[in-house]
């Protein structure tokens, strides 16, 4: 037998519901905020992730899948969306048309070690936009990125952390500061921290080990060391997310894994997904157009786990049934009239599955229950004479005996309840 590869899944058709329904609310709500869908290759030169990720990121280093093609050149699948969406910009000179606003959701790969909420294989649903300058830009993409998971109805302890990485003014200065500490504290870091100290001094500041975190939080902080133009420009977002009364907490210690971002950067976590904490992450990118050889473009975006935000939902019992009615037949003559009204409602717009292997009322029931399916519709011998249909509301038990002729206007009206009651009915 052959399995799947190691960190990567099947996605089955009992979970797809939930999937697609995160990626109808993402479509729905970013079209809210004007952005509309961009498609980027699976796989791009892998030059262009070394470039814009950077050549000494984990994720280039160690991370990407990479492979030459049968004509030599290097390509990769790609690790993560930015890349694909900057080379888009500059391929088709969309500088002519800011503010450009888009979102992506597909696979991303990365070689990494297969945990909960992290695979080799996982979604993004990522947005990005290039043009504006200020904090208002910033505000309303974490604007957005909440009212999404408001929308979606994830819950999970969710907190806006916000910081800032400053620009090329004030980073080197502070990159230098931040050296010459680590260094003077170089016998308490780990392995890796060392490894890569030199080259890349601020990821020292986000090592998971303790002792790390100790050094971390004594060492220098990017916030205290801003330009003016920086410490502005964060002042700026802390006061329109307040305005918003979008609760925010400033972590100092966050920095990011990817090379590109500069001034604002951001990461909604969770406490209930253990050590994979990030639900969605992102930042400023202002320089990085430019640095692809595009026109200077100022650039903002986040990506958030698919897999990740799936699990939340499943954790807080937030079903996406497949079905909205489950259609229940015992008895004689019982499953042609079953079969009718399922037709009927299925005529009506509605998601109706119909027990196909009769069996008893009891093993019936079980299946409907674990069908998820808001609504049961039974039908049973004496319903079979008096032409009617029992309709049962799963969500609270109640139950009513209704005629056929008037089963689809009852089923539609009790979805509207249902709805009202429980706002995950429609889902
Ligand atoms: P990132 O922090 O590498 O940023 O990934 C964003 C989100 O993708 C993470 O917070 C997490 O939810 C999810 N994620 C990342 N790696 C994995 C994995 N191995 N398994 C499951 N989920 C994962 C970026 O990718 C940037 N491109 C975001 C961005 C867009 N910045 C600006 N624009």
């Amino acid at each position: 037998m052959i399995s799947t590869v190691r960190g990567v899944h099947d996605i089955l058709n009992q979970d797809t519901p939930t999937w697609q329904y995160l990626e109808a609310t993402a479509r729905r709500v970013f079209a809210q905020y004007g952005y509309g869908e961009i498609r980027t290759p699976i796989f791009e030169k892998s030059e262009l992730f070394a470039r814009a990720v950077g050549a000494t990121s984990d994720i280039v280093e160690k991370e990407m899948y990479t492979f030459a093609d049968r004509g030599g050149d290097s390509l990769s699948l790609r690790p993560e969306g930015t890349a694909s969406v900057v080379r888009a910009f500059i391929n088709n000179s969309m500088h002519r048309t800011l503010p450009w606003r888009v979102y992506y959701m597909g696979p991303m790969f990365r070689y990494e070690r297969p945990q909960k909420g992290r695979q080799r294989q996982f979604h993004q649903i990522g947005c990005e936009l290039f043009g504006p300058q200020g904090p208002l830009a910033d505000a309303e993409v974490m604007a957005m990125v909440m009212a999404f998971f408001a929308e979606a109805g994830v819950v999970g302890n969710l907190v806006l952390e916000i910081n800032s990485l400053g620009c090329g003014e004030c980073r080197g200065p502070y990159r230098e500061k931040l050296l010459t500490f680590l260094k003077a504290n170089q016998e308490t870091l780990c392995e890796n921290c060392l490894n890569r100290m030199e080259r890349n001094p601020l990821r020292v500041l986000d090592c998971k080990k303790a002792t790390c975190g100790e050094v971390a939080k004594a060492a220098p902080h990017m916030p205290d060391h801003l330009c003016g133009v920086c410490s502005e420009h964060f002042a700026g977002l802390k006061s329109h997310l307040t305005i918003l009364e979008q609760p925010f907490v400033h972590n100092p210690l966050m920095v990011r894994g990817l090379d590109y971002y500069n001034r604002t950067a951001f990461e909604v976590t969770t406490d209930a997904l253990g050590a994979q904490n990030a639900v969605a992450a992102g930042g400023r990118y202002d320089g990085l157009v430019a640095e692809m050889g595009g026109q200077s473009t100022p650039a903002i975006g986040f990506a958030m786990g698919l897999e990740r935000l799936v699990l939340l939902l499943q954790q807080n019992r937030v079903v996406v049934p497949t079905v909205t009615v489950y259609l229940v037949a015992v008895g004689d003559g019982a499953d042609g009239a079953g079969l009718y009204l399922a037709e009927q409602l299925r005529r009506a717009g509605l998601k109706v599955e119909m027990n196909l292997n009769q069996g008893s009322m009891k093993s019936q029931m079980k299946r409907a229950g674990r069908s998820e399916a808001p609504i049961t519709a039974i039908i049973g011998e004496s319903e079979v004479g008096t032409k009617s249909v029992v309709i049962k509301n799963m969500v609270n038990g109640e139950q009513e005996t209704v005629a056929i002729a008037g089963a689809v206007d009852f089923v539609n009206s009790l979805i509207e309840n249902i709805k009202r009651m429980d706002h995950g009915a429609d889902r």
